[in-house]
Order: structure tokens, then sequence, then C-alpha cells
């Protein structure tokens, strides 16, 4: 987001609120971000909080100019890479629909050449009337307006129901998705992450200390650049993702069935996963206490990574991890070469360095060309960078 520049107009519902959270993610991803709003946000959100939080100030009047070497409904409307309507308001939908430009905000989204997104806050009835169906239907027909749909929950008029501005983070996202370039091919993504659970019984289970982070990241980052992506996610902290496909699994076995039976129809698998390499046999009741020591009987899972290789594409890409104590280059490498695959990211665990659950990790990209360790850098931006690198191989893969 760094270097680029956003208009945030905010109109008159109470979720104005959130869209201070969605301008502090913003900010915080780099982006600059020129707040305006309509007279009535400032019922909800004053000026001082708009300039503390975006570092200029916000603007609510056709006629405010702070540059007068520019005119600012057209600077805010076509200079930028993205308009953000947050929270929007049936009125503003209506008069954007119908191209009233009667005040600064519907003014720049009339002069508007550059993506525009809404995202509508208001109560039930008021959401699903015709009239603001319509005026969403007709807006929706510019390639260049894009919407994020309005949440069900608690409303601020005391009933429940459909209506709720989608959350800052949702909306950030989706803005993070609209200003990503996209692949020259629409490929299509299976990412196995997190940990999985082998239960001993109805209520334990083994498993590590995996959070699935980088492989979502991974995920994230491949649906922004246009992907089509399936996530099938073990056990990793809610909430899992809304923008694409995600299959959960419990146990190794779950996770098996579902890469298996995905794996024939994607052109790039990524197993990130910590899959269990053992798993015991489940007791159909609670084990009991008592005995002084207890045996626990442990069965190998299946390689879900070595058994999609059959039922794979020649031209898909094939990606693995690998977690090593020793050794960690020697076995990455006889990893790739066994499981066949065309990079393995390789994690170095020790005493002082354990990536399992950490929000940091530092990893060495091993491919069949040579080794590139990467520094140590936080797992989203680890999940960026790795799933750039293989949409590029995937990319000349298919073109061999
Ligand atoms: O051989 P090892 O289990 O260390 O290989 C790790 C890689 O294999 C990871 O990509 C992991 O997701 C995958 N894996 C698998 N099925 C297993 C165990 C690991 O696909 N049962």
């Amino acid at each position: 987001m760094k270097g680029k520049h956003i208009t945030l107009a905010v109109t008159g519902a109470i979720a104005a609120y959130k869209a201070v959270f969605l301008l502090r993610l913003l900010r915080s991803a780099g982006a600059e971000v020129q707040v305006i709003g309509t007279a009535n946000s400032l019922r909800f959100v004053g000026r001082e909080t708009w300039e503390a939080l975006s570092g200029r100030p916000p603007l609510f009047d056709l006629w405010e100019t702070p540059d007068p070497s520019k005119i600012p409904h057209i600077m805010l409307a076509q200079e930028v890479d993205l308009v953000v309507v947050a929270p929007a308001t049936a009125n503003i939908l209506a008069k954007a629909a119908g191209g009233i430009a009667d005040d600064l905000v519907s003014t720049v989204l009339l002069a508007a050449t550059v993506p525009v997104l809404f995202a509508p806050s208001m109560n039930t009835a008021m959401y699903e009337s015709p009239a603001t169906r319509r005026n969403i239907a007709l807006l929706a027909e510019q390639e260049r307006i894009h919407f994020i749909d309005c949440a069900s929950g608690s409303l601020a008029c005391g009933s429940a129901g459909k209506g709720r501005m989608a959350e800052p983070e949702t909306i950030f996202g989706r803005i993070r998705y609209l200003l990503t370039p996209k692949r020259s091919e629409k490929l299509r993504w299976l990412i196995a992450a997190g940990a999985t659970r082998e239960y001993l019984d109805p209520i334990r289970f083994i498993t590590n200390g995996a959070n699935g982070a980088t492989g979502r990241a991974i995920a994230d980052a491949a649906w922004r650049q246009g992907a089509e992506v399936t996530l099938v996610a073990g056990n990793m902290p809610a909430p899992l993702p809304s923008d694409y496909a995600v299959r959960p699994v419990t146990s190794a076995a779950d996770m098996h069935a579902a890469v298996t039976g995905l794996a024939p129809l994607c052109d790039v698998l990524v197993m990130s996963a910590a899959v269990a390499d053992y798993a015991p046999v489940k007791s159909a009741s609670k084990l009991k206490k008592g005995d002084r020591t207890k045996e626990l009987s442990l069965e190998s899972t299946p390689d879900i990574l070595l058994e999609t290789l059959p039922l794979m594409e020649r031209r898909a890409l094939r990606v693995g991890f690998a977690a090593e104590t020793e050794n960690l280059l020697e076995n990455a490498r006889g990893k790739m070469e066994r499981k066949a695959l065309d990079l393995i990211v390789a994690n170095r665990v020790s005493a002082s360095h354990d990536p399992f659950g950490a929000p940091d990790n530092r990893v060495v990209l091993v491919t069949p060309g040579g080794n590139e360790e990467l520094p140590l850098m936080d797992k989203e931006t680890l999940g960026e960078l790795i799933a750039d690198r293989i949409y590029d191989l995937a990319l000349q893969k298919r073109s061999r």
C-alpha cells in the first residue's frame, strides 16, 4: 500500500466510527489517505479525529481548497488510486446512482474515473428497499464500481438484520485486492495450511504449534493477484477467510481426503500445513486415568504431498514446506526430490528460533536451481513474497 493514494469518503451513519479503524489500517499499511465527508458525517466523528489519524485536514465542503492550484473534487476523484465510501448511506448511493452532485462527496463520486468501493450501512428496511436495490444494481453495472456487502447483526436502531457496515478489516482486505495488479492467468491454487489434530479419544488430541499464518498469507496474496483459491484449513485462528473457498478439516486423514480430492483440478499446490506424521487409533470413549503408565500406539498417516503426485497435471506447480532441527538444506533438498517439488520453503527450528506459532520467520527457498536465504520478516510479508515467487514459477512452468 506504500505510495498509494486513497480518498476515504465518510457519510452520515453511525458506522463512521468504524471508518476510523479503517483509516488506521490504511495508514499503518503506508497509504496516503485524504478524508472527505458529508456535513452529516460530522454528527458522528469530528474533524480532529480525522485530521489526527490521516495527518492532513479532512474536507467537508466543495469550496475548501487545500491547494489553490488544484480543483479539489477533480483531484480527489481522478488523481488517486481508489475512492472508498465507508460508510455509504442510502442517500449517497441514491445520489451517486442518479448523478446528483450537490456536495463534496457526491461531486467527487460523479467526477471519479478511478475504482470506487462502497461499504453500505443502513437499517435493514432501507437496505432491502426497492430503491436501494435498484441504485446498487445501477451503480454495479459499471466495472469500476465495487460493493462490499453489509453484514447481519444488531443495528443502531435496536433491531437486528442485514445492514451493518462490513468490518474495517474486511474493507481493508478488499481495498488491497482492488489495488493489487492481477496476473496474466487466473491459476487455480490449492493451499493446505494450519495444524492437524489427531484425536486419542473424544476429548484429547495430539497437535503442534503451527497457526497457519504463512499459508493463510500465501492464500490471501494469491487471491489478491487474481488466483482462484481454495484453502484447506487445518487448525488456525478464526475468522477463516470469506473472500475465497475454504474447506475446514481436523485430522491428517480429513486433510488427505480434501487435498487428494481437489489436487487434480489445481494448477498450484502449496502444502504448508503442519501435518501429523503419526496418529493414534481413536478410542470411542474417554480414556480413563488410574494406570501408572499408559502406552499410546501410533500409526503413520499418509504422506499427502507424495500421494498427490500421480493425481496432478504435469504442468502444475508443487510446493512443500520443511521444518528441520538439523541438516536443514540437505533434508529439504531430499524432500524436494522425493516428493517431486518445484519449491520447498525450509524452516530452521532451534532452541533460539521456533517459527511455530510465532509472528515472524526466517526461511530458505530451495528450488532445483539453488537456495535463497530470506531475512527475518513477519509472516504476512513472507507469505506475500512466497506467493509472488510461486506465481512466477507456476507461469514459467506452464509456458515450458
Ligand atoms: O517429510 P516431511 O513430512 O517433513 O515433509 C513436509 C512436507 O510434506 C510439508 O509440505 C507438509 O505439508 C507435507 N506433508 C504431507 N503429509 C504428511 C506430512 C507432511 O503432505 N503426512
